[in-house]
């Protein structure tokens, strides 16, 4: 066994040798070589070649393979090969495949058909895991265990017998009885009255609106029988493989909201995560998440909340196009270095790619990888020895922290039931809302830490809430302790509304946050696709309004149109040593942006190096050395080149800079500080 590599930024990503003969693996190790690939992903669909049959084990090849790397110098994060059921197991075992809600049995013939709560599929795979960590875990070549891959990517929801079943047990465990189940439920409401176990089931297709909390408690059970499938396979790798860390790639894209990371991110040795680049139809001015850039730069600072601050390893990204988009869009030259190191910026120390060798075969034929289908001489792979070569360069900064006094709060949970159907308005995504926050403080250079709830905000000067919807006495609790030590806390529109079970509070919205406020919101005032309201600042707002009554807040801007003229819109109440600021719409851009400024400048927050149109700048800090060593990543992502004022070494083109010089459109510097 052998550590992962930490003297160097990991550089790699999925091999699947069982696609290619003998001949290619040792032409395969000779060109990671000459990349400086340090890591690899193995085995992470191999199922059918370590077990053709139910107790038949071949594991010769991969000896040879797991030798050859160890021979090469290159760590292996080895995958217990659980991600893809054998076509034997679901012929064996039928009731192991998932059941879509209208109750047809999916088939085998693609990846991931499994039952997230099938005791026979969990039981296979620890047989298979267990049979992987006697055998490879004193291997020289192995760094890290990847458990399965990608949990939740296909086979969720699941509806079938099992899972009805296994639900029913989660929530007994969760209320006890039927009647603490039936309270929770809201039974009462459309004769849903439960009064036995039987009863009880997934949420399948009906008539009208489901039980909001039936539907959410049965996301949050969908994430648990998956976190139990992964635990009992962890198990078996800590009681047989001691000091190897144990991961499983994480989705922390904006568009997969069907695990609770919160939960997950405990239970893994190192937070691993995926992302790729995905190019929207939507237009960016209205929804920043259309912006690839925003997006994967919020992506990695929840990734980042989610690991505690720790590095965390970028499993996997795309050297080029993906394969999935309606049209999928080869990367310019340049923007494989720029995504990884955008990745490395907010916090990874591993920057992995789907896959090493594009694939001649099956669905993903036409996915790129690090060595294309034309070979290595092509100007793909020699983006990827540059990447290799830069990647060493960075190993000086591995395990120093990200460097941010914005908080976000962002929660699984609460974005979930804010997407539940019957509500003012279908418009309102909680994700849009926090990536409004973001991308304006991105936009002026501002770093931000994406944190879930309950986590330590104390030594924060700004905290951002946006539409936490369902928000728990106790996350309420953190956030105004925070306001009252001295932060500035921004709370958006249609927060605090609901409790864990989907209950509104009473006397006026946002229960939970209303003295905080010091308003009181009598009623929502949604507005239509297209309307505006102007406020008296001269900003406007869309897609919602709120019917406020001013306590004893400061009325920052009212609303100058509309139904509720005159009415407060914007809202700050000093508290304690710090201040509770409310918006109670959905303000412009430039509004936002000028928003955030008087918050920030109230906190005395700012950007360390004055923001450019397309800039990034994040820092990251290492406190093992003293004083503490530094490194600010400078990354253009705009068209043209960006005059920087910073002097230090830069470690991408490994070079000194001083006074102030040009960062060329669509280049990265890393500079380490003089
Ligand atoms: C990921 C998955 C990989 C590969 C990749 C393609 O979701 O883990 O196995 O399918 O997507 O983009």
């Amino acid at each position: 066994m052998r550590t992962w590599p930490h003297n160097v930024v990991a550089f790699g990503g999925d091999y699947n040798p069982e696609q290619w003969s003998r001949q290619t693996w040792t032409q395969d190790v000779e060109l990671m070589a000459r990349a400086g690939v340090t890591f690899v992903s193995l085995g992470v669909f191999s199922w059918s070649f370590l077990q053709p049959a139910p107790g038949a084990f071949e594991f010769a090849w991969l000896d040879e393979v797991m030798d050859l790397l160890g021979e090469a110098g290159i760590a292996v994060d080895l995958a217990t090969a659980t991600a893809s059921p054998p076509p034997w197991l679901s012929q064996a075992h039928p009731e192991t495949l998932p059941m879509t809600r209208e109750g047809v049995r999916l088939h085998p013939g693609s990846r991931q058909a499994w039952c997230p709560s099938s005791p026979v599929f969990t039981g296979y795979a620890v047989a298979l895991t267990e049979q992987l960590a006697r055998r490879y875990h004193e291997h020289p070549a192995l760094a890290m265990w990847h458990v399965s891959n990608e949990y939740g990517c296909h086979h969720l929801p699941c509806y079938c017998a099992t899972c009805d079943a296994g639900f029913r047990a989660w929530l007994q465990r969760r209320y006890g009885d039927l009647e603490t189940l039936n309270e929770a439920w809201g039974t009462a409401f459309w004769s849903q009255r439960r009064t036995a176990w039987e009863q009880v089931e997934t949420p399948k297709a009906t008539p009208a609106q489901p039980n909001p909390t039936q539907a959410l408690d049965f996301w949050r059970y969908g994430s648990d029988a998956l976190l139990a499938q992964y635990i009992a396979e962890r198990d078996v790798l800590r009681r047989h493989s001691p000091g190897v860390p144990v991961t499983t790639n994480f989705m922390t894209m904006d568009h997969f909201r069907l695990l609770d990371y919160v939960r997950w991110a405990p239970e893994v040795d190192v937070v691993s995560t995926d992302h790729y680049v995905v190019h929207q139809p939507r237009d960016a001015s209205a929804d920043p998440r259309a912006d690839p850039v925003a997006e994967q730069s919020f992506a990695g600072d929840l990734t980042r909340g989610l690991a505690g601050g720790a590095p965390w390893v970028l499993m996997e990204h795309s050297s080029s196009a993906t394969n999935w988009q309606p049209v999928n869009r080869a990367k310019p030259a340049g923007a494989m270095l720029r995504d990884s190191l955008t990745h490395v910026a907010h916090g990874a120390d591993t920057v992995g790619f789907f896959q090493w060798r594009a694939s001649r075969a099956g669905a993903e034929k036409f996915h790129s990888a690090l060595l294309p289908h034309a070979g290595p001489d092509t100007a793909r792979f020699a983006e990827a020895c540059e990447l290799g070569a830069v990647c060493g360069r960075l190993g000086e900064l591995t395990g120093s922290r990200v460097r941010a006094q914005v908080a976000l709060v962002w929660d699984y949970v609460s974005a979930r039931a804010c997407a539940q159907d019957a509500h003012p308005s279908s418009a309102v995504d909680a994700g849009q809302v926090a990536h409004d926050l973001h991308a304006a403080l991105r936009a002026a250079g501002i770093t931000v830490d994406v944190l879930p709830p309950g986590a330590d905000l104390g030594r924060y000067a700004v905290v951002l809430v946006p539409t936490l919807y369902l928000c728990t006495q106790e996350t309420a609790d953190s956030v105004a302790a925070a306001a009252h030590a001295g932060a500035q806390v921004l709370i958006t529109y249609f927060s605090g509304i609901v409790d864990e079970a989907v209950h509104v509070g009473l006397g006026g919205y946002p229960a939970v946050f209303r003295n905080l406020l010091g308003v009181r919101v009598e009623e929502f005032f949604p507005l239509l696709p297209g309307e505006q309201v102007a406020l008296d600042d001269g900003t406007t707002g869309t897609l919602w309004s709120e019917h406020l009554r001013e306590g004893d807040a400061a009325v920052l801007a009212r609303y100058a149109t509309g139904p509720l003229a005159g009415s407060p819109a914007l809202t700050r109440r000093v508290v304690g040593a710090g201040a509770a600021w409310y918006v109670s719409t959905r303000l412009d851009r430039d509004g936002v942006a000028a928003l955030l400024d008087q918050v920030c400048r109230a906190a005395g927050v700012g950007a360390p190096v004055p923001s450019a149109p397309g800039l990034e700048v994040l820092q990251r800090v290492s406190d093992e050395e003293s004083p503490a060593a530094l490194w600010t990543f400078l990354i253009n992502h705009g068209d043209s080149a960006v005059p920087i004022t910073l002097s230090g070494h830069d470690l991408v083109r490994d070079r000194p800079v001083q006074g102030t010089w040009d960062l060329p459109a669509g280049a990265v510097a890393v500079v380490r500080e003089a």
